[in-house]
């Protein structure tokens, strides 16, 4: 897919805007992570990096300074015998000249732009606390040239800590509300997710290793252009989906069991997230039916609140509520839905939130309050996770029927306008329509 450089372009101006000319700031790449002795895992780009850049490379850096309202990439220089083994990199010239930044130069050269761009800038913006080593180097810079410009008495720069600011208060709100790239991106990568969902349901046969449902998955992320897998997926037969990061995949699959997958793709750096849960068998017993059918409701209601200037908490409180009020129906809580909510006893069985905001992080930034506690209402743009669940354990004070079933039924829902998008309406998830597909 070829990318249209100016939305990166456009996010830069945005940036240098917001820090105005007293500020700089600077974004640094992924560094590689070794994986054993001289092997890697498979690189991936930082995603506040990739926001700012759509450049794909290790050693690099991003110098937005506001005083020139410019922006400078540092990034590896050409080396034809490195390029042998390593395979294609930019070098400055070219990634300047394709990437419309304003100058490019040798990573070597990071402390010296540093050093001739950072006096006369008040505030240092970095994504602080990311890559500590950075950090170490950044303050030591900062104080270095600030004993410098205090010393020849130019006006412009303290030490003060407050002049150290995190970027990701500019950033995040930025990453909360996708644009039309990114929408159409999120698009792709949920429905190669949904597929792989779909394809994992086809296949899931009594006797199958939960890591063999893993294969199909990933074979279909693959097949369509998504190289990774946006987190690592949960295959989780029986009483393993009672565990709610579940990723050891290793066990065989009963006929009297349901199989929660939880799998997304990450395509172009965007992630999918989607849980589905069906049983083993392609038959649902009716008690799996029963607590299957709650968790279900509580989905499609949490999506048909997600609109325009919805109050994310009042959505997560209702599915809260209608789930209590589920597992007191199912005679697994007893006494009030009040008493239940107030103790938080419904913990028990659902011990996680309704959902994560969805983006270039499978949990992406933003948070649900702004600073000042208030809580952000939703509007287009945003994309969240709508994910609610039971898990009930084997205990003697529940009926046997329950034991280890483990249900999360999880969409990604893009805000719209006029209400929303179910970017993962396409997996099946009523228990007639999985019943029907799994016969196919
Ligand atoms: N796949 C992780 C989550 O659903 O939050
Ligand atoms: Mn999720
Ligand atoms: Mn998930």
């Amino acid at each position: 897919m070829k990318v249209n450089q100016s939305v990166y372009q456009q996010r830069r101006q945005a940036v240098l805007q917001k820090i105005g000319t007293d500020g700089i700031a600077i974004v640094f790449a992924a560094p590689e992570q070794r994986r054993s002795n001289d092997t890697e895992y498979p690189f991936r780009q930082d995603s506040y990096f990739h926001y700012l850049t759509g450049f794909p490379e290790t050693e690099s850096a991003l110098i937005l300074n506001g005083q020139e309202q410019s922006a400078t990439l540092l990034c590896r220089h050409k080396d034809p015998d490195a390029e042998i083994w390593h395979g294609f990199r930019y070098g400055p010239a070219a990634a300047r000249e394709q990437f419309k930044f304003d100058q490019a130069d040798d990573i070597s050269q990071l402390t010296q732009h540093l050093k001739k761009a950072l006096p006369g800038h008040r505030q240092l913006y970095a994504l602080w606390g990311l890559y500590p080593q950075r950090d170490t180097q950044m303050i030591a810079l900062w104080n270095e040239i600030n004993q410098i410009t205090n010393h020849h008495s130019i006006p412009g720069s303290t030490i003060a800590s407050e002049n150290l600011i995190n970027l990701s208060s500019i950033l995040d709100p930025m990453r909360l509300v996708k644009d039309e790239h990114e929408q159409s991106l999120m698009r792709i990568a949920a429905e190669i997710s949904a597929q792989a969902h779909i394809r994992a349901m086809r296949n899931t046969k009594p006797g199958k290793y939960e890591y063999q449902i893993e294969a199909e998955i990933l074979h279909e992320f693959m097949l369509h252009g998504a190289r990774y897998p946006a987190y690592n997926s949960i295959v989780a037969g029986g009483k393993n989906a009672c565990c709610l990061h579940y990723v050891r995949n290793s066990d065989q699959l009963q006929a009297s069991d349901l199989l929660l997958i939880d799998a997304g793709a990450e395509y172009q750096m965007y992630a999918g997230d989607i849980s589905r849960t069906f049983p083993v068998s392609g038959r649902f017993t009716s008690a799996q039916k029963d607590v299957y059918d709650i968790v279900l409701a509580v989905n499609q209601a949490s999506i048909d609140a997600t609109v325009n200037q919805a109050d994310w908490q009042i959505i997560a409180s209702n599915a809260t509520r209608m789930l209590t009020e589920g597992m007191i129906d199912l005679g697994i809580l007893q006494g009030s839905v009040e008493e239940n909510i107030d103790k938080q006893l419904y913990r028990r069985f659902y011990m996680h939130g309704l959902g994560h905001w969805l983006g270039l992080d499978v949990h992406d930034v933003g948070g649900r309050f702004d600073h000042q506690g208030q809580p952000i209402l939703l509007q287009p743009g945003m994309v969240t996770t709508i994910e609610p669940g039971i898990y009930i354990a084997a205990a003697d004070d529940i009926p046997a029927a329950f034991h280890h079933i483990g249900i999360r039924i999880e969409d990604n829902i893009l805000v719209t306008e006029n209400g929303n998008e179910n970017l993962t309406a396409s997996v099946p998830k009523t228990t007639s329509a999985i019943e029907t597909i799994m016969q196919q």
